[in-house]
């Protein structure tokens, strides 16, 4: 078991620096996410001190957001990637620089693309021609001239859960890497009055641990920006987005490498490939999200009902549940937890942590081993900073929980827990 950021264990609780969990849970009821604010801004610093000073991190907004993480991000002068209007209004409304947007989506409706244009972003990622074709119909008429990355699908198994592997030629990411047909857009829009083809972005999964995948991106990356480079002298692309997919530690099984080595080893790959290559080395962007916030989040839940059913399993319920982590029924994600009441007892009890949902499958860890427990004891269950918040839901109309966020030994509350008549606000008799 690890314990991330300013958690630690005194006496027999655990606290967020020097607050106890078990207090945070009286102030702000349960179920709720706790962010630590010191440990993203950490996390933060560090990427952009490997990345080095020319090159761009761009934190991907489908991982966590809300207003503060958007203040948070443009107080660090952080990109940021979106992936709909809504993220983009989110980004929008609390006056982020939209030069330091990236707008990602396969399928961007035209009322999205319209937006970004209306917005100026920084940069659109295209999987499509299609959609290029959009873009320029629409900066043509409003007068502006957009940015580009094209996406190219590289072709890559990054070894990760089938769900969130995006770069096997099998999938709806991306241009698929095929030099002719890339080469004819970028003939298509040289020299446009409304687009300019900036750059290639791929993006090969999520949670991945091995270095040799991203430096497989590399090596096919820049190896396509020098077959480009070869046929069309002319062209001139000077940013290279890899994408994120740095993995994390949720429990012992995994072993990711640092962020330092991780990025490290992707800057020296591309230096190593451009000189083999006699090519300038190109702008880079990295896209991390959950490597940036999850394992600063916790979640905290109280503990209701403990059915124990002799030699087949333990069951102890909380009142949350799927609707705020979905990621172990839909990945089979696992995740450590223990009573913050107890933080320094015996971890003893095997049982499996159950969500208050109408499903078999409402499992938030499954043969978890935590200290005995009671009914109204409070569980920690850590490093749901990522993908917990953002992929929520209503299910069985139950209320999304709030966002607290821990800096410097001061709680804020930063998302308001859902309120019975929030479930009707949007009804129409
Ligand atoms: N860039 C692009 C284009 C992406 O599609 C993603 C994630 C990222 C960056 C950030 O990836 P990260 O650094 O967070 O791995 N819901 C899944 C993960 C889906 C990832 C979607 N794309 C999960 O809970 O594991």
């Amino acid at each position: 078991m690890k314990l991330h950021g300013s958690l630690n264990i005194r006496g027999n609780d655990l606290f967020i620096g020097d607050i106890k969990l078990h207090d945070v849970a009286k102030e702000f009821k349960t179920p709720c996410y706790i962010m630590d604010e010191n440990l993203i801004r950490d996390n933060i610093s560090r990427f952009k001190k490997s990345f080095g000073e020319n090159n761009v991190i761009v934190y991907a907004g489908k991982t966590f957001l809300n207003s503060y993480m958007v203040k948070l991000l443009k107080s660090e002068n952080m990109y940021l990637d979106v992936v709909s209007s809504g993220e983009l209004f989110i980004a929008h409304s609390n006056g982020f620089n939209m030069e330091n947007i990236v707008f990602h989506g396969s399928n961007k409706t035209p009322e999205e693309i319209k937006m970004g244009i209306e917005f100026s972003v920084g940069r659109f990622v295209c999987d499509s021609l299609e959609e290029i074709t959009l873009i320029e119909k629409f900066s043509k008429e409003l007068n502006k001239k957009m940015k580009i990355f094209l996406r190219i699908n590289p072709g890559i198994d990054a070894h990760t859960h089938e769900y969130i592997k995006t770069a096997c030629i099998d999938s709806k990411f991306g241009i698929s890497k095929d030099l002719n047909k890339i080469i004819s857009i970028l003939d298509k829009y040289k020299d446009n009055e409304n687009i300019e083809i900036i750059g290639l972005h791929s993006h090969i999964g999520s949670q991945i641990f091995s270095k040799e995948a991203f430096i497989d991106e590399v090596d096919e990356m820049i190896y396509l920006l020098k077959e480009i480079k070869t046929k069309r002298e002319d062209i001139n692309l000077l940013e290279l987005n890899l994408g994120g997919g740095f993995g994390i530690y949720y429990t012992e099984e995994d072993s990711p490498t640092s962020i330092e080595e991780q990025v490290g080893s992707i800057v020296d790959r591309v230096k190593y490939n451009c000189e083999k290559f006699n090519m300038k080395i190109p702008k880079l962007y990295i896209e991390p999200g959950r490597s940036i916030v999850g394992n600063a989040g916790t979640t905290l839940y109280e503990i209701g009902v403990i059915k124990e059913i002799s030699g087949i399993r333990n069951y102890v319920s909380v009142d949350g549940g799927m609707t705020d982590n979905i990621r172990p029924a839909l990945y089979d994600a696992k995740y450590e937890c223990l009573i913050v009441n107890k933080a320094s007892f015996e971890r003893n009890y095997k049982c499996t942590i159950s969500g208050k949902c109408c499903e078999s499958g409402d499992v938030i860890v499954k043969d978890a081993l935590i200290q005995e427990p009671r009914r109204g004891d409070i569980l920690g269950v850590f490093s749901t900073g990522a993908y917990c918040h953002s992929m929520s839901s209503n299910y069985n109309k139950l209320l999304k929980i709030p966002i607290i966020f821990f800096k410097d030994n001061e709680l804020k509350l930063t998302t308001r827990r859902e309120t019975l008549e929030d479930l009707i606000k949007l009804d129409i008799l």
